[in-house]
Order: C-alpha cells, then sequence, then structure tokens
C-alpha cells in the first residue's frame, strides 16, 4: 500500500522529494501494489500532443489490488457498508471476501452475454451496492465502464451510449429516492428507443417489486444471469495505460466529453491520496456522499478506498430524508470517522437549523471534507462547528473529473487548514497561476488562471474518439501546462483559493453544466430563436442557472416558461433546468457576432449597474431593456 504522512515535516518532505525526483517518487508509490509484471519505467510525457504514460509495460488489474490483495489480511472485514434510503430497511454489508466474490460472478455473467476486454458498458443505477459490483467487474475482465449518472434524461443517456459505442447498459427497474419511486428501466427503454444501436444487453437488476416493460431480446435480469455463476473469475491482464473507464462531463463547448482514465496510474493516485487525505486509520468507518455517476464516487467510493482496504459507505438516499437530520443520524448509527460531502449540501442542511445535529453524537468523526465547488465562509464555519466541533479538520478538496483524484487539499492534522482555502498541493503535483497570457505568477497575494504544470500519475489521458478535443481543451491554452478552467488566489502565506470556473461552465449544487449545453437544450423549442445561459450565485446551490431567451410568435407568459423547462428536463435532465427565464428581444453581441455573456453574468449577478464600455457592441440598446426587465 502506499506511503501515508504522518507530520509536516514529512509532507514537505515526499513534497520537496516529488518534485525534484517525480520519477523515484513515484516509482516508490507504484511497487507497493500487485503487478501481474512490473514496469520497466515509470514516467513517458509531453503536453504537445499530449501524451501521457506512468507505470509503463507495467500489467496489472486493478481489482486484484482492490480485493484479493485484502482476502488474507482483512477478508472478514466490511468493504461495502450499505445503507439504504428507508432507514427501516435493512443495512447491507459486503466483506472483502463477500464483495470478491460477488464480483466474479457478475464478471462472469457479463462473460456469458459476450462482454470482453476493451468493450464498453454504461451504467445508469441508484446507489445500491450492485453499482459498484458491476463496476468492479467491468475492471476484473478488462471492459470498460462508463457511468451515467441516473438523473441525466434518456436524450443524455443515449448521447452517452452512443459515444462509447456501448455493448451493455445495466440498469435497476427502479430508483428509491426520499420519498419517490423512480422507474429508471423506463428511462432506458426510452434512450434505446431512440438510439442506442451498439447495445445488445440491457441487464436489469431488480430493486423493487415496480412493474416495468420487457424486451424478450435484449432484457436480461440482473439476479437470473448473474447468481448462478461462478465465485471464481481469472483477473485480466491489463497494461497500465489500457482503459479503465470513460466518465462524461461538461465542457464550455458541444456535447459532454469522454473523459479517459486508465488502469495504473488511476490506481497508484486514488490510493495514495485516499490514504493521505483522509488519513485513514485500520477500521476507521469512512463515507463519501457523492453518487457513483460523478468522478468522486468513482475515486473516494469505490477505488480509493477499496485499494486502501478501507470500509467505505454507500448511501441510497437524500440528506433530508425522513427529515434534515438524515446525515448526522447515519454518521452516529455507524459510527463514521471520516465524512466526505459537497458545500451544496453543507448550505441546504445548515438553512435547516442547528438542533438537526445536535440531536446526534458526531463524536467519532475524525475529519471532514468538501469538494465540488468552493465552500463559503459561513458553510465552512458552520461545518467546522455543528459537525466536526472544532475537533475534526476539514479537507477542502480541490480537483476534477479530469485530474481523477484530489490535487489540492489540507492534510488534517498536518497541515493548516484556513475557511474556503483548498490550501496546499498533494505531493506530485506542481500548480501555477499565469496571467492570460501564460507567464507564471512566482509572487504571493496574487489571483491567476490554474495550471499545473507537471503530469501527476491520474491525470486525463484523452477524451473518448477525439484526441483533438483533449488537446484542445486543456494543453492548447497555455503550451506546456495542463489548463484547469479554474481562477485562483494565492495567499500571502502561499496557500491557494479555488475561486471557480473562467470560463462557460458552470457548477449548480456541484454539478458540472456546460452553457452551450443548456442552450442547445432551450433552443430546441420549436418557438425558440436564440438563448443565452450563465451561472449567478445562489444562496444553497452555489450557482444557479439564468437563461435569456428570445422568441418567436409565441405568449410569454408562464406556459412558455414551462415547456422550456420540460424542454431541458428532456434533453438533459432536471439538474439542468434554469433557475430563471428572462423574455429578451436580444442579445448584447459584438461585432462580430459573439454573445457578451460577461455583460449578461453581471446583470443576473445583480451588478448590472457595473457594465463597463457597452459602446462597442452591435446593439447597445438591447442592455437597457435587459436590465430594466431583469429578475433579480
Ligand atoms: C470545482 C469534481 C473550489 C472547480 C471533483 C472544478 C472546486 C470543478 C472544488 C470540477 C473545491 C471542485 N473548491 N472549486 N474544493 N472542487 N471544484 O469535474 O471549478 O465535477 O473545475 O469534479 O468543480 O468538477 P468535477
Amino acid at each position: 500500500m502506499t506511503t501515508q504522512i504522518d507530520s509536516l515535516e514529512e509532507y514537505k518532505k515526499a513534497y520537496q522529494e516529488s518534485v525534484d525526483n517525480p520519477e523515484d517518487f513515484w516509482k516508490k508509490q507504484g511497487e507497493t501494489f500487485v503487478w501481474k509484471k512490473p514496469f520497466d519505467q515509470t514516467l513517458q510525457w509531453n503536453f504537445e500532443e499530449p501524451n501521457v504514460k506512468w507505470y509503463i509495460n507495467g500489467k496489472l488489474n486493478i481489482t486484484e489490488n482492490c480485493l484479493d490483495r485484502h482476502i488474507e489480511k482483512r477478508g472478514d472485514q466490511t468493504a461495502i457498508l450499505w445503507e439504504p434510503n428507508d432507514p427501516s430497511a435493512p443495512i447491507q454489508k459486503y466483506s472483502y471476501r463477500e464483495l470478491l466474490s460477488a464480483v466474479n460472478k457478475c464478471a462472469n455473467g457479463l462473460k456469458e452475454r459476450g462482454i470482453k476486454k476493451g468493450d464498453r458498458v454504461v451504467f445508469y443505477m441508484p446507489m445500491v451496492p450492485e453499482l459498484a459490483i458491476g463496476v468492479l467487474a467491468c475492471a476484473r475482465i478488462g471492459a470498460i465502464h462508463s457511468v451515467v449518472f441516473a438523473g441525466f434524461s434518456a436524450q443524455a443517456l443515449a448521447d452517452r451510449v452512443d459515444d462509447a459505442q456501448a455493448k451493455m447498459i445495466i440498469c435497476s427497474d427502479y430508483n428509491h429516492r426520499g420519498s419517490k419511486n423512480i422507474p429508471v428501466k423506463e428511462v432506458v427503454d426510452d434512450a434505446m428507443d431512440k438510439s442506442c444501436n451498439s447495445v445488445e444487453t440491457v441487464l436489469v437488476h431488480k430493486n423493487t417489486h415496480g412493474e416495468i416493460n420487457w424486451s424478450s431480446e435484449v432484457d436480461f435480469w440482473w439476479h437470473e444471469l448473474i447468481d448462478h455463476q461462478s465465485s471464481k473469475c481469472e483477473a485480466e491482464e491489463m497494461d497500465s495505460e489500457d482503459i479503465l473507464f470513460i466518465l462524461y462531463t461538461s465542457g464550455s463547448t458541444g456535447k459532454p466529453k469522454g473523459v479517459v482514465h486508465t488502469c495504473g496510474g488511476y490506481m497508484v493516485y486514488t490510493c495514495y491520496s485516499f490514504r493521505n487525505v483522509f488519513q485513514y486509520k485500520e477500521g476507521d468507518v469512512y463515507w463519501c456522499t457523492a453518487d457513483i455517476g460523478w468522478i468522486t464516487g468513482h475515486s473516494y467510493i469505490v477505488y480509493g478506498p477499496l485499494l486502501a482496504g478501507a470500509t467505505t459507505m454507500m448511501f441510497e438516499g437524500v440528506p433530508t430524508y425522513p427529515d434534515a437530520g438524515r446525515f448526522w443520524e447515519v454518521c452516529e448509527k455507524h459510527k463514521v470517522n471520516q465524512f466526505y460531502t459537497a458545500p451544496t449540501a453543507i448550505r441546504a442542511l445548515m438553512a435547516k437549523g442547528d438542533q438537526w445535529p445536535a440531536k446526534y453524537d458526531l463524536s467519532s468523526i475524525k475529519v471532514l471534507g468538501s469538494v465540488g465547488e468552493p465552500i463559503n465562509e459561513e458553510a465552512w464555519n458552520w461545518y467546522n462547528d455543528h459537525i466536526g466541533k472544532g475537533n475534526a479538520p476539514i479537507v477542502d478538496t480541490w480537483w476534477q473529473t479530469e485530474t481523477g483524484g484530489i490535487l489540492i487539499t489540507p492534510l488534517p492534522g498536518i497541515t493548516d487548514t484556513k475557511p474556503t482555502y483548498a490550501s496546499y498541493p498533494m505531493p506530485g503535483v506542481q500548480p501555477v497561476l499565469v496571467d492570460a497570457d501564460g507567464n507564471i505568477k512566482e509572487e504571493n497575494d496574487v489571483e491567476g488562471l490554474l495550471c499545473i504544470k507537471f503530469p501527476w500519475p491520474s491525470i486525463i489521458r484523452t477524451t473518448y474518439g477525439d484526441h483533438e478535443r483533449c488537446k484542445n481543451v486543456y494543453f492548447s491554452t497555455f503550451k506546456g501546462m495542463y489548463f484547469t478552467g479554474d481562477g485562483a488566489r494565492r495567499d500571502k502565506e502561499g496557500r491557494l483559493r479555488v475561486i471557480g470556473r473562467v470560463d462557460d461552465v458552470i457548477n449548480v449544487s456541484g454539478h458540472r453544466m456546460g452553457t452551450a449545453e443548456v442552450e442547445n437544450a432551450i433552443n430546441e423549442h420549436p418557438s425558440v430563436v436564440e438563448s443565452a445561459v450563465v451561472g449567478y450565485p445562489h444562496d444553497i446551490k452555489g450557482q444557479g442557472i439564468y437563461a435569456y431567451v428570445i422568441s418567436q410568435n409565441k405568449e410569454l407568459d408562464d406556459t412558455f416558461r414551462k415547456e422550456i423547462l420540460a424542454m431541458v428536463t428532456k434533453e438533459i435532465g432536471p439538474i439542468a433546468k434554469p433557475d430563471k427565464i428572462q423574455f429578451v428581444s436580444g442579445l448584447p453581441k459584438t461585432r462580430s457576432g459573439k454573445i457578451m455573456r460577461r455583460i449578461l453574468r453581471k446583470i443576473a449577478s445583480k451588478d448590472g449597474n457595473n457594465l463597463g464600455d457597452i459602446s462597442t457592441l452591435l446593439n447597445p440598446d438591447v442592455v437597457s431593456e435587459i436590465l430594466n426587465g431583469a429578475l433579480v
């Protein structure tokens, strides 16, 4: 297992070593894993193409490191602890031994349906243990998993299935979420009707007793295919640089792109970062509340914790069901030691009042984590005072789908913490702040664009099926550097604070959304001529979605508004629904016809009196009209 830092001195030493001699540093970490054939070189890279390879010629299977290797020492220890949506329903526990056997059975079932190394399998499932089991079963046989968050629409699911040319979709019949029972299979049926021609099998896990439609050619029940399989399955030999998974994420332009992560580097970095960021100790119970549909769930519910031999909890429900004390009730019930959630959840629960956490014994909590968006000072303080009671350091972890693992964070009990600051780079991570021309700002007490100038093991390798896109989006803005799309500030002492996106990506409740994607969805409405979408500060969600819409021959009333919302729900999913829709007669444009989002952003953020010079616009008159009608 990778090393664990336990003092400030060690952190400084590890950091220095990782910068002075990155290859030696990561070679040592890499050697702590089980390899089928050892790697013969640690790193080859250039950021021009880009072409980054870690642990060259190493052969491995990540599931042998997540499962088999733990059997001897902790075979009976709980690997996955599952807490159901309904607090009175039974919990489920899988020991490492049981999990290995469940994964192997599933892997054999996938093979029976013709899935082999390199095939893509899409998951569209709620947070049930079978999701983690299925993901690991893919990894076991070298199939590439692509998990799609089960809140996305049929269209969004179909887009992802088509892009990945997936051979199989694994779903549930229904999803329990709070008091709702959401028809999951129905969405898959819908997606299959739209396209998904590459799909040969839809594997359905029975989660409830609800009725579903059945197509005898493609649909298979999980229990019928998998339960009788052998619990032994040879782990496929994978190259370090073979693809482990694809995860779709939004960018500033076009459709979501498939971020590709590979086996070797991702394994080393998620284990190393998990152990250090959460200071996990043998026997601890760790809980990350994310959904496995996002990168946080991949790296810090499934892979990182299992690689480290941890007990990782999976929660099926929502923070406010049956009431706003649910998170804290679950922390008490399972004596959670590390708790990792998103600022939007903290803000929503903070708004419900201090009495909720006060009802529960939270003394087991040693570390609190935050991820997904900047955490504001008020939420940070509430988290610290009411959940950690001042005794549990907060790790404000900054990272991205593309980075695979946490890159900037305090280490709890080791480095200091400061509200709203993700603070310090992990060993092996070399962040820089640059100006618009790419000049590195060396000094402290500055703001700049956040770039990383050296590869770390879990860096994005490509965007699936379109390497040029990967190059253009991340490696072309500033030569020789990975550009994050975020702006950041460095304080006088050198701590980093990530302020937010500087591109046309908005972050709504910790979910990444491309403004272009939402605009495309709105524009699908036949009466919409054009639209522009921007983010604005929102008390609970971090950012809300503000849409400016030009329409034709249509009464600008609530019915139309609802039709637009329905269109976005259909194209993307309810998470992308605009919070505000303003009907306008025109949009401010430059003389070359580009929408001036800067102006729209300011108006939506109540900063409309401070627009600067607008005289160079093609249509300056429209600005005052928009200002007058602004929904602020
Ligand atoms: C934002 C989530 C500030 C950031 C793991 C980044 C953060 C985007 C933080 C990636 C943080 C994530 N402080 N901002 N601690 N963590 N972000 O791909 O803008 O869903 O670029 O990955 O979320 O979102 P993604």
